[in-house]
């Protein structure tokens, strides 16, 4: 399975969301993760080696993708997309993820970038993240409004928490962090996995 994250926006989540489906996915199947963004922040993480999954650059995906055939592969694309190149985005891949939080602004990004995908008739999903742990009410709110506009989403958040700031720096999950709340968010992005395994 190919899956992208992407979004119209900087900032929201696409790599910490990349990086932890490529580790819930590497525990079923080889997978790989491709850096497509040229801030290469995956590839940053990934470079003191304890991910437990390939990370390539996007240049040398190919090859790499050759030397170990990964059953799974999640691509990390850049921030900002122009439309046209979403389309390409949503044409490479099975299932395109979607990161969002809940605030209004983000919605408006989401709602420019649902139509465009809808308009190369991919498949795609919308992901809430960064949930404040203590607004989960509105995040099942928001899930209804978009289920009832036929926009699909997963059932599973992601909550907020500010040791996930840290992880990048540290090159680690948040399934190896010490943190109190750390094995609630590794739970939510197992359920995640599920949704998208079936
Ligand atoms: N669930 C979360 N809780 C708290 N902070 C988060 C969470 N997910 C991502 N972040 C933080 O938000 C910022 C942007 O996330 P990142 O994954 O780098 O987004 P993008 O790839 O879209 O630029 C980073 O500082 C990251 O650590
Ligand atoms: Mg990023």
């Amino acid at each position: 399975m190919i899956i992208s994250v992407a979004g119209y926006k900087g900032g929201i989540g696409k790599t910490t969301t990349a990086i932890h489906l490529a580790a819930i996915l590497s525990k079923n199947a080889p997978t790989l993760l491709i850096d497509a963004d040229p801030n290469r922040s995956a590839g940053v993480w990934a470079r003191n080696g304890k991910l437990p999954f390939t990370v390539a650059p996007e240049k040398e995906a190919t090859r790499i993708y050759r030397e170990i055939s990964p059953e799974h592969t999640v691509i990390d694309t850049q921030a900002r997309p122009s439309p046209e190149e979403l389309i390409d985005i949503s044409k490479g891949c099975d299932l395109l993820i979607l990161p969002t939080t809940v605030r209004a602004l983000d919605f408006d990004a989401l709602v420019q970038t649902v139509e465009k995908i809808i308009s190369t008739g991919g498949a795609y999903k919308v992901l809430l993240i960064m949930i404040p742990p203590n607004s989960s009410r509105k995040s099942g709110e928001v899930i209804d409004i978009l289920q009832g506009a036929n926009i699909p989403v997963f059932k599973s958040v992601i909550y907020k928490y500010s040791f996930i700031e840290q992880l990048p720096l540290d090159g680690i999950l948040v399934s190896k962090s010490n943190d109190i709340n750390a094995k609630k968010v590794w739970k939510q992005y197992n359920q995640v996995g599920k949704e998208i395994l079936g």
